[in-house]
């Protein structure tokens, strides 16, 4: 009884655990590899029972439901390679336990179910399948379109301008694009006869200037593989025209000046037209490329609007400036200066910081020391213009002690000074019906008006007037202050909105 029951538990348990199960065939679960590469397909036999003997190995690969055998060994006949497998496939270590092969130089046919088989006696044969993957790197390539990308007004039709291939790959590589220009993609995939997948990728983009010369990148993810592949946009486009060379200061008899007519154009403009709007060219004019030379010196005749036709193989656009001519000389705006000379540190900044640096220390100096002289010619007209504000003109207390506080501009009068009959300093703040005047900026000009005024010969006030002068030596503005102080009169500004 219990010896039975003891052999029962033992066959329970061989059944579950492969341990105590007398014969097992052991393989990977899977083999893959790259064509042309070796595989190794291993194969072991285990075996719990003395009494079984192995009498053959074979390896056979499972084709459409039959088998087809690959190779043989046998302990006493040795080993036996059938064809086609013969200079590909051999026996690691041919033994009674060991059937491990090498399969080389893999093709994609080889692909499918291999299954590693003993024979035994008296049990029978025992066997196990291995399936085997091979892949295909895919041939990755990308190009332009072979049409001309020709950008044209009005015309918002998308157009393939480059396409990206990931050939014949095993598993299928992944395309994407990379770039700034907007657009689209359009993918197709095709299956080959032999099993790789060849991917296909166009992109399609609207052609406009801004996409010429911009950068457009196929990028195929590939077995945690990534490759790139970069291509240069190329869109042709009319030429785009602006005319050079007019600085608003060509006054009367002045020599040498010129209109140069720049065309940005894909491909470059080939001719370069000069009209005038209305009517025709000065007779002294010299067109030369793209330039318009003016011989002789300038005259009210050279004045009105200049028109530089330009042409390329796309088409023709043209550019124009307005010319008028001035009595004497302008004198530059000094925004113009400071960007040219901002300009020529720009162009040298490769160089080193100390030019910049010696820039911004020498700009302090001359602001320094330019204050320094306005203070002092301030102080001197002040002396010298003593008896003019003696007889009329007065000066506001805190009148532009603040700097940014400017006197209101002068097109808010009309809608202000009609219904205050008071004729306070007008601001956008000021309600007629409040008694209360809103601060504006923290000045309020309520009380402003209200501060008694005072002259400048007045000896005690003097004195606040010298710290009211110091206090708005340094706003930026002060030197247009000045120009408009040329009748002597500092508060002149104020004075005229009151
Ligand atoms: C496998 O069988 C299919 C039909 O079942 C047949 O079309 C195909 O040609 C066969 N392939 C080979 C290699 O025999
Ligand atoms: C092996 O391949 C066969 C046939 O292609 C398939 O049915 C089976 O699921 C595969 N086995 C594994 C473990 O991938
Ligand atoms: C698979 O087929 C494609 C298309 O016929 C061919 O270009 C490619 O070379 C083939 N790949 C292999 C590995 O034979
Ligand atoms: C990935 O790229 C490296 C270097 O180019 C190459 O050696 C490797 O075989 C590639 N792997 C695959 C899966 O293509
Ligand atoms: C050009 O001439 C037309 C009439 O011929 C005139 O109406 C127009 O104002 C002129 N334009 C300029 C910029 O002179
Ligand atoms: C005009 O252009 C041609 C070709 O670009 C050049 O050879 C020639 O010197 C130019 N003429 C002038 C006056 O710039
Ligand atoms: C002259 O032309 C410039 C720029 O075109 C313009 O800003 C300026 O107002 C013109 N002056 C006169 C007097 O027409």
């Amino acid at each position: 009884m219990r010896t039975g029951r003891a052999a029962r538990i033992l066959l329970l348990l061989a059944a579950l655990s492969p341990v105590f199960q007398a014969q097992t065939v052991t393989v990977d679960d899977s083999v893959s590899g790259f064509i042309g590469n070796d595989v190794i397909l291993r194969c072991t036999f285990t075996n719990n029972n003395p009494n079984i003997k192995i009498t053959q190995v074979t390896w056979q690969k499972a084709t459409n439901g039959s088998k087809q055998n690959i190779a043989i060994f046998h302990p006493s006949m040795g080993v036996s390679v059938l064809p086609p497998y013969k200079a590909r496939v051999s026996f690691k270590k041919p033994s009674l336990d060991d059937a491990t092969i090498k399969l080389s130089s893999l093709e994609l046919l080889d692909e499918g179910v291999y299954i590693c088989e003993f024979a035994t006696f008296p049990t029978g044969n025992r066997e196990s399948q291995v399936n085997l993957t091979v892949f295909a790197r895919p041939v990755i390539d990308a190009e332009l379109s072979p049409d001309t990308i020709t950008a044209r007004a009005g015309s918002p039709r998308k157009i393939v301008v480059a396409t990206c291939t990931c050939a014949n790959g095993k598993p299928p590589g992944i395309i994407t694009w990379e770039t700034n220009v907007n657009g689209e993609t359009d993918v197709k995939e095709s299956r080959n006869q032999n099993g790789t997948i060849t991917v296909t990728s166009q992109y399609l983009l609207v052609p406009s200037r801004e996409a010429h010369r911009q950068p457009l990148t196929c990028v195929v993810n590939y077995q945690m593989n990534r490759t790139t592949k970069m291509l240069m946009l190329n869109v042709q486009y009319e030429p785009e025209v602006t005319v050079e060379g007019f600085d608003g200061n060509w006054y009367l008899n002045r020599e040498d000046v010129r209109l140069t007519c720049r065309a940005d154009g894909n491909p470059p403009a080939t001719s370069y037209q000069w009209k005038m709007l209305n009517g025709s060219l000065p007779v002294n004019v010299e067109p030369q490329n793209t330039t318009l030379f003016f011989k002789g010196s300038v005259t009210h005749e050279l004045a009105g609007t200049y028109v530089c036709e330009a042409t390329n193989a796309i088409g023709k656009r043209s550019g124009l400036v307005e010319v008028n001519i001035t009595e004497s000389p302008q004198i530059p705006p000094s925004s113009t200066s400071s960007s040219s000379s901002m300009a020529g540190l720009d162009g040298s900044e490769s160089n080193n910081n100390t030019l910049v640096i010696g820039a911004a220390v020498g700009g302090a100096v001359l602001v320094l020391l330019s204050g320094v002289i306005i203070f002092i010619v301030l102080r001197k007209r002040r002396q010298t213009f003593k008896g003019d504000y003696n007889t009329k003109k007065h000066v506001f207390g805190n009148g532009y002690s603040k700097a940014g506080v400017l006197p209101p501009a002068p097109e808010h009068i009309p809608y202000q000074e009609e219904s205050d009959e008071d004729k306070k300093p007008s601001s956008m703040n000021v309600s007629y019906e409040n008694e209360r005047k809103v601060p504006r900026d923290g000045v309020d000009f309520d009380a402003d008006s209200k501060r008694p005024y005072f002259t400048v010969d007045e000896s005690d006030t003097q004195e606040e007037f010298e710290d009211q002068t110091l206090s708005f030596q340094y706003p930026p503005d002060l030197t247009e202050d000045m120009v408009s102080q040329n009748d002597g009169s500092i508060i002149s500004k104020k004075e005229w909105y009151v």
